[in-house]
């Protein structure tokens, strides 16, 4: 029985491929290199030695994926399919919805066509908006998304619960992620956007390199620690390995709905990510204080407690770990 894994070749979904890999799973990835190339395949099979299935395609090609289901034994999907650039989302919004809610839609019937039920959703803290409450756990209010990015997510988020209350026999983890950050430690995967990174971790490694000239500090006038934007930065292994977990409980359930926050419950400032980025790796990160950024918040950090008792999840890599690892994978570019 395989795993099918959408978007496979890209930045969290290629870390995930490599645990599963590892941990002896049988995979099918599907991926339409839109944000990556089929190196990070050859990097992935480089790092755990493990082959498996790959489909060039787009899931919004109804037939391809039939296809898929007719030629392999797909017990479980993870979706990580779909764009995801806050910025570009308010500039692209029919684009976003299309390729992640109609995407999710195209998947979520061929799975029921085939009796398959078992699903893993790639969702984001960004549903939560400006939170009322931090840290955040997961019966907080959602909506009040900023961008057609996080609105994506929260639509998906409820045609799950839709589904779900429609057919109680399907089993769905919602896993809402914090702020993925890093790489791998063989440095052969990473995080490595085209063009300007319009996430903070990304746009650092890049002035790291010396390939953009100065960092722009978004507002240093936030009522936080030292006045910049907080954010629940998690190390990207950590968070792959929170997919293996997922993947555990639903086995374990046969059915259900559920939903977990993936973060480390710790939040660090813009100034402490750059700080810490500098000294780790003895690099100098120029920046300069800008403007805020529209649709930024001040704070938003995890309560992860729901994930830690229920599947057993804890981050252990270090903000050291993440800047380390991350200038590791792209300095070698
Ligand atoms: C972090 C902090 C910025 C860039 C978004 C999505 C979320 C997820 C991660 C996909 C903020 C500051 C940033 C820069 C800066 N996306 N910053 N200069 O906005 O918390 O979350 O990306 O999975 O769903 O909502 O992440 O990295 O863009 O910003 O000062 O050039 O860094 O103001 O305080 P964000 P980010």
């Amino acid at each position: 029985m395989s795993i099918l894994i959408t978007g496979g070749a890209g930045y969290i979904g290629s870390h995930t491929c490599v645990e599963l890999l590892n941990a002896g799973k049988d995979l099918v990835i599907l991926d339409d290199f839109s944000n990556s190339n089929k190196e990070v395949l050859d990097n992935i099979k480089k790092i755990t030695n493990k082959d498996f299935k790959f489909y060039e395609m787009n899931y919004l090609d109804k037939d391809k994926l039939e296809k898929i289901f007719e030629e392999n034994k797909i017990d479980s999907v993870i979706n990580f399919a779909g764009f995801k650039a806050v910025g570009e989302s308010t500039e692209k919004p029919i684009e976003y919805y299309i390729n992640n809610v109609s995407g999710a839609l195209n998947l979520l019937d061929v799975m029921k066509k085939h009796n398959v039920k078992k699903f893993v959703f790639s969702s984001s803290a960004t549903v939560y908006g400006n939170p009322e409450i931090i840290p955040i756990t997961e019966d907080c209010k959602v909506g009040g998304t900023t961008n057609p990015y996080g609105t994506s997510k929260l639509f998906i988020e409820k045609i799950l619960e839709d589904l779900y209350a429609s057919d109680n026999t399907w089993d769905i983890a919602i896993l809402r992620y914090f702020n993925p950050v890093g790489a791998h430690e063989s440095g052969l995967i990473g995080e490595n956007p085209k063009g300007i990174p319009n996430n903070l971790m990304p746009f650092i490694a890049k002035v790291a390199t010396k390939e953009l000239k100065e960092l722009s500090i978004f507002g240093d006038d936030y009522d936080t620690k030292d006045g910049t934007g907080v954010r629940d930065y998690i190390h990207v292994v950590d968070l792959a390995k929170g997919h293996l977990l997922a993947l555990d409980k639903l086995d374990k359930e046969k059915s259900g709905l559920y939903i977990y926050n993936l973060g480390t419950g710790h939040g660090y400032s813009v100034l402490e990510m750059v700080k810490t980025y500098s000294q780790v790796n003895g690099v100098d990160i120029p920046y300069k204080i800008v403007n805020r950024r529209p649709g930024d918040i001040a704070q938003c950090y995890s309560n992860p407690d729901k994930a830690n008792k229920e599947l057993g999840f804890k981050a252990t890599k270090s903000l050291e770990d993440m800047c380390r690892d991350s200038y590791n994978f792209i300095k070698n570019k």
